[in-house]
């Protein structure tokens, strides 16, 4: 009896072990654009109209067909109808648990009459990655099914479909929890050797899954209802393999792989070295080769199961991924804790640039070994999918693990085939956005209209962007365009915030809901391309709270969009005159010119070289939400002079106003020349008016000179903004003008660097907020120096550099400068508006 119970406990356990199914935490199945439901190997795909919820947008239209399905397609049932999508539109899912999920994608253009599905080209993406970019299903007569596995990080997953010209459309989805082992961290990178590590955050897209040795298992055979498909077609040298099939049952212990990783029937059948060749040939591999793309990284997971041995330790092979050698002398017996029909997997990263996946298994080198070697399954998956937010910060993503000493390597390598990788998709979508304008468009183009498209690419040949010129970290930071032109709702007019020389600035919000600004080049304008890179060199390389930063750009199409981070409140400029003119107290300008001091400083002093902004003016100045200042506008700077120069020689470049006047003569630019422009700025913060007002009498045209002449009358407080009168306390103002006289003056070498600016104009706030300023620390200023004080305030010395002044400079040049001032002056004033 008791024993029977035992026998009996036994079983239930074992029924259990064998039929527990994995649940998954979320699971949405959706026949798209179908009225009912739909069942399939007792798989529900719901009608999508009884997920009402989860069309976020009505540009859809559910289709379907009447004509004869191809029923030999998998789940065919599923292609009977579509939705079809007219604009951008989204599916948004629930999710309960984060992590790993299966998205399962359905696609067949049958034929309709009202849409031509076959013509269809569109983008699919989530928050975080494009699964598919400029997708066209092959011709009409063929289902196309996609699977990718995302590890989802928030409450909600969004589908988004983006149609490139007409329509895009889906006739089935699956969105389903995977198990959380189903994809670890790490893996074996293959070239050059070491641990790949950071796979968890990573989304993959299945290339193969195959049963080696078997027939195809179909999604009722297999636990996460994946297909696995027959390797015979893919094999190298048919003669060289032998199919194995067994019925022992396959022993998941604690540990090794579970079902989920793979079915049992992937592992009770394998390929293998056929004994056939071995007495004319003792040695040999056997091959399979697969299509994939060019240039792209693989995470290529191989299944083992020592089905053929008939006692532990005979079994010893090699491995080998695109002639890379991935494992020598494997032992599975050892690899499962001395178990024979007991599964065993390994993930390898391999990158290829051939257009074919390469796997072979070959004769171990050991002695007196039996040249033998099996394979159960095998998995492609693409790694390297374009991701959207993530793009910014990618290379940081890919920890590569601490093994070996080439591992550094390894991470440049795999960041760089990224990037080709995604050079190759750009120069894809370019052709078809090209082609898109040409044709018929979906939105309407309100800026370029598509005359000036249909003409630019008619002279286009050779002239596309230059992807070689950017680095990798500033490829990390490349956005698709369509990521903008949502972003903008396809720059729409209503957007724009600002408009300048370069070009307009629109207003958006990306998908995670940061909001941005971004600013579209001016293709007219030649002189942009190298504005626009400066930008982007610079801002990759700068981060600093008072800098605004660069989020990212796009060279695609002839477009040169720069991302930033959206600054809520505008220009300081616009804060002090014009047409929505606020009431900012002193303690708040004061607070505003400290911050661009800051930014200044670190430009000056923050990096090996010193970057000299070279455009510093109040419309480049940004307050974000809480007034903060921010510098902006690195489209002109320059890194400074080495150790053993002082200036750097170059076009006068600037605005008009802002000028300072030895570079105009001099055409030498220092540090200095920004303080001159700061000294500027500091003087309409102080006066809130232009800079230069062609309106005004001749003698008060120039703010610079104008001020001056009040200084030096000691009538200061007749110019002073009206809204300040009285309310700036005598020694803040007095100290404020003199620094900014300091920084006016002539020759650079007699203006004080940024940094002692910071110092007084601190000082400045602190004699504003606290009229007790005593003596004691040294800090009165009666009498003392603009020197001795920054000397004792911050104990910060004076770099008096010392500027050449002497004779390379001929009359000649300094003319043909004061031409080229015009021309900037000219530019510049138009931007200022
Ligand atoms: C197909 O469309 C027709 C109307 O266009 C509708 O009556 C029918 O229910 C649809 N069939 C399916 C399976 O959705
Ligand atoms: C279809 O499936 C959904 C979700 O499983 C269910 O709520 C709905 O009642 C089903 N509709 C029909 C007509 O069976
Ligand atoms: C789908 O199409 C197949 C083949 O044309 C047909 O047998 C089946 O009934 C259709 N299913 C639905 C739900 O319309
Ligand atoms: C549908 O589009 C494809 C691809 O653009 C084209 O070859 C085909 O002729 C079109 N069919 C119809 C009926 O317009
Ligand atoms: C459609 O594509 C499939 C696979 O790419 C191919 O086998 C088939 O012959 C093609 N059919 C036509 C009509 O071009
Ligand atoms: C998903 O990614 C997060 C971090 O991005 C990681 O902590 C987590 O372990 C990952 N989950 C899985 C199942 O890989
Ligand atoms: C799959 O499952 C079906 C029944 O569910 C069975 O008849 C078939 O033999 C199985 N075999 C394979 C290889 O998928
Ligand atoms: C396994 O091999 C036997 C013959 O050796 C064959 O009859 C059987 O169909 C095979 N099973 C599978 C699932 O391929
Ligand atoms: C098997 O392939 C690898 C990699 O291409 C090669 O190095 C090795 O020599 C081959 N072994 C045999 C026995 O051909």
């Amino acid at each position: 009896m008791g024993i029977r119970l035992l026998i009996f406990v036994f079983m239930i356990n074992s029924i259990q072990c064998i039929f527990s199914q994995f649940i998954p935490a979320d699971k949405y199945l959706i026949n798209c654009g179908s009225s009912t439901n739909t069942t399939i190997d007792n798989r529900v795909f719901a009608s999508d109209t009884s997920f009402s919820s989860i069309l976020s947008t009505p540009k859809d239209i559910s289709v379907n067909t009447t004509a004869n399905l191809i029923s030999s397609f998998d789940n065919s049932a599923l292609y009977n109808t579509s939705r079809v999508f007219v604009g951008p539109s989204s599916y948004s899912f629930p999710i309960k648990k984060i992590g790993r999920h299966y998205i399962r994608l359905y696609f067949f253009a049958f034929s309709h009459q009202a849409y031509n599905l076959s013509a269809a080209t569109f983008s699919v993406s989530t928050q975080n990655f494009v699964l598919l970019s400029n997708f066209q299903t092959p011709n009409a007569s063929t289902a196309v099914f996609k699977e990718f596995s995302v590890n989802i990080t928030s409450e909600k997953l969004i589908l988004y479909f983006e149609p490139l010209d007409s329509l895009a459309f889906i006739n089935a989805i699956e969105v389903f929890s995977a198990p959380d082992d189903l994809i670890t961290n790490t893996a074996k990178n293959l070239n050059p050797k070491g641990t790949y590590s950071g796979l968890s955050s990573n989304a993959f897209e299945t290339v193969y899954r195959i049963n080696m040795g078997g027939p195809k298992i179909t999604q009722k055979n297999d636990t996460l209802w994946r297909t696995w498909i027959p390797d015979a077609e893919f094999l190298f040298n048919t003669n060289s393999a032998t199919f194995v099939n067994v019925s022992t049952p396959i022993k998941y212990k604690k540990g090794s792989p579970t079902r989920e990783i793979a079915p049992d029937f992937v592992y009770n059948m394998a390929t293998k070295a056929s004994n056939l060749l071995t007495v004319s040939n003792p040695t040999f591999n056997v091959t399979w080769e697969f299509n994939v793309d060019k240039s792209s990284t693989y995470l290529i997971r191989m299944h083992f199961c020592d089905i053929v041995s008939n006692a532990l330790n005979l079994l010893y092979f090699n491995v080998y991924i695109n002639g890379y050698s991935a494992d020598q002398n494997l032992d599975l017996s050892i690899l499962t804790s001395k178990s024979l029909a007991t599964p065993y997997y390994a993930d390898y990263i391999a990158t290829d640039d051939l257009g074919k996946v390469r796997v072979s298994i070959g004769p171990s080198d050991m002695e007196n070994i039996k040249p033998d070697g099996i394979l159960n399954g095998l998995e492609i998956m693409k790694m390297n999918l374009n991701s959207i937010d993530e793009l910014k910060s990618s290379s940081k993503k890919h920890k590569i693990g601490v093994i070996s000493g080439t591992v550094i390597g390894a991470c440049s390598l795999i960041v760089s085939v990224a990037c080709l990788y995604m050079t190759i998709k750009k120069k894809k979508k370019e052709k078809k956005l090209l082609k898109k304008h040409n044709s018929r468009t979906w939105i309407p183009l309100s800026f370029f209209g598509s005359k000036s498209y249909a003409k630019r690419s008619k002279n286009s040949n050779g002239t596309s962007s230059s992807y070689g010129e950017y680095s990798n970290s500033q490829l990390a930071l490349q956005f698709p365009l369509i990521v903008i032109q949502e972003a903008t709702n396809n720059f729409d007019e209503s957007r724009v915030i600002g408009v300048g020389g370069f070009g307009k600035v629109y207003r958006g919000i990306l998908r995670d809901e940061t909001r941005v600004a971004v600013k579209r080049g001016n293709p007219k304008s030649q002189q942009g391309m190298k504005e626009f890179r400066t930008e982007i060199e610079m801002l990759s390389r700068l981060r600093h709270r008072h800098l605004v930063s660069l989020i990212g750009f796009c060279d695609e199409d002839k477009e040169m969009i720069l991302i930033y981070e959206f600054m809520e409140k505008g220009t300081l400029k616009s804060h002090l005159y014009g047409s929505s003119v606020t009431n900012l107290s002193w303690k708040q300008r004061l607070e505003i010119c400290i911050g661009a001091a800051k930014g200044l400083h670190y430009l000056h002093t923050g990096q090996q070289k010193a970057i000299i902004h070279r455009d510093v003016k109040s419309a480049n100045i940004l307050l974000d939400e809480n007034l903060i200042a921010k510098v902006s506008d690195f489209g002109l700077s320059k890194t400074g002079p080495e150790m053993d120069q002082t200036h750097v020689s170059t076009a006068v470049k600037g605005s008009f106003g802002y000028l300072d006047p030895e570079y105009f003569r001099r055409q030498q630019l220092t540090e200095k020349s920004d303080v001159y422009s700061f000294g500027v700025v500091m003087l309409e913060v102080l006066c809130a008016r232009p800079v230069i007002d062609p309106t005004l009498t001749r003698d008060m045209v120039n703010l610079a000179e104008w001020a001056t002449e009040y200084v030096k009358r000691g009538e200061l407080e007749k110019i002073i903004d009206h809204k300040l009168d009285g309310k700036i306390k005598a020694e803040s103002l007095r100290k404020f003008s003199e620094t900014a006289m300091k920084c006016l003056a002539e020759f650079g070498v007699d203006r004080p660097t940024v940094n002692d600016v910071l110092w007084n104009l601190e000082y400045a706030l602190q004699l504003q907020e606290d009229g007790e300023v005593s003596d004691h620390d040294g800090l009165e200023e009666n009498g003392k120096s603009l020197k001795e004080l920054v000397d004792v305030f911050g104990g910060n010395k004076l770099e008096d550099d010392l500027i050449d002044l002497s004779k390379t400079f001929s009359v000649s040049r300094v003319f043909s400068q004061l031409i080229k001032i015009e021309e900037v002056s000219i530019m510049k004033t138009e931007e200022g508006r």
